[in-house]
């Protein structure tokens, strides 16, 4: 198959030296192109900016901002058999990032920020025959709310992650995990490491796909 792996965060500009970000590391979209590329699959990563070496075999497109990641992920949807966005994309940018560096002259500084795209949303409507995979983070309401998301953006898998206080799932080694397909079938994996994530995805990915290729 010919797999689109999103991964890390997105890095909205406020000024030239400034940023809106979150505490993505990339590590589980990194996960999911390496595993993909050894399971023999064809594998394009797009990738925001992290700290980690690139998997072999992988092609591999940086995008710093949700707006060029979107850009990216269109231009290589074509391309694709399936769609995994394990990306924390930012849903916010600064409406307008200053040219030159702010001053601090004010006690308050107000950012107003923008609606960036929600990229899965948009490759739901064109969505044909490929599959898409999304990922969720939760504080509450794990189930609840990843069913929701998985049914709202025309999700065929979910991979749902709780964040409970003290535990990080950010750069952390082991995580646990709601995987939901859109047939209502749960698994749930409890204190894993980001490979094995990637590799029940992965295998459910195949899944799906397989009597789509027997059929043609
Ligand atoms: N996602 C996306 N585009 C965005 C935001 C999220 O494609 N602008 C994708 C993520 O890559 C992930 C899924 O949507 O696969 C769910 O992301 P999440 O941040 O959990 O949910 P949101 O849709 O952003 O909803 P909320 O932040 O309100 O929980």
């Amino acid at each position: 198959m010919k797999i689109l792996v999103t991964a890390g965060p997105t890095l909205e500009p406020i000024d030239p030296v400034r940023f809106v970000s979150n505490r993505s590391t990339g590590a589980m979209g990194f996960a999911v192109a390496r595993v993909a590329r050894q399971r023999g699959h064809k594998v394009v990563l797009i990738s925001g900016p992290t700290h980690l070496a690139l998997p072999r075999g992988v092609d591999f497109f940086p995008a710093e901002t949700a707006r060029q990641m979107c850009r990216k992920v269109l231009d290589n949807f074509s391309w694709a058999d399936a769609v995994v966005m394990a990306a924390a994309v930012s849903d916010y940018r600064p409406v307008k990032p200053a040219a030159g560096k702010i001053k601090k002259t004010s006690p308050v500084l107000n950012l107003k920020l923008a609606r960036n795209p929600d990229i899965l949303r948009i490759l739901a409507k064109q969505k044909a025959g490929k599959v898409l995979a999304g990922f969720a983070l939760e504080t509450e309401n794990l189930y609840k709310n990843s069913l929701g998301k998985l049914k709202e953006k025309n999700l065929d898998i979910i991979v749902a992650n709780r964040l409970a206080k003290g535990k990080d799932v950010f750069g952390g080694k082991k995580t646990s995990v709601l995987i939901l397909d859109k047939n209502g079938s749960k698994k749930f994996l409890s204190s894993v490491s980001k490979t094995r994530v990637a590799a029940e995805l992965l295998r459910e990915i195949e899944k799906i796909k397989a009597p789509q290729n027997s059929a043609t």
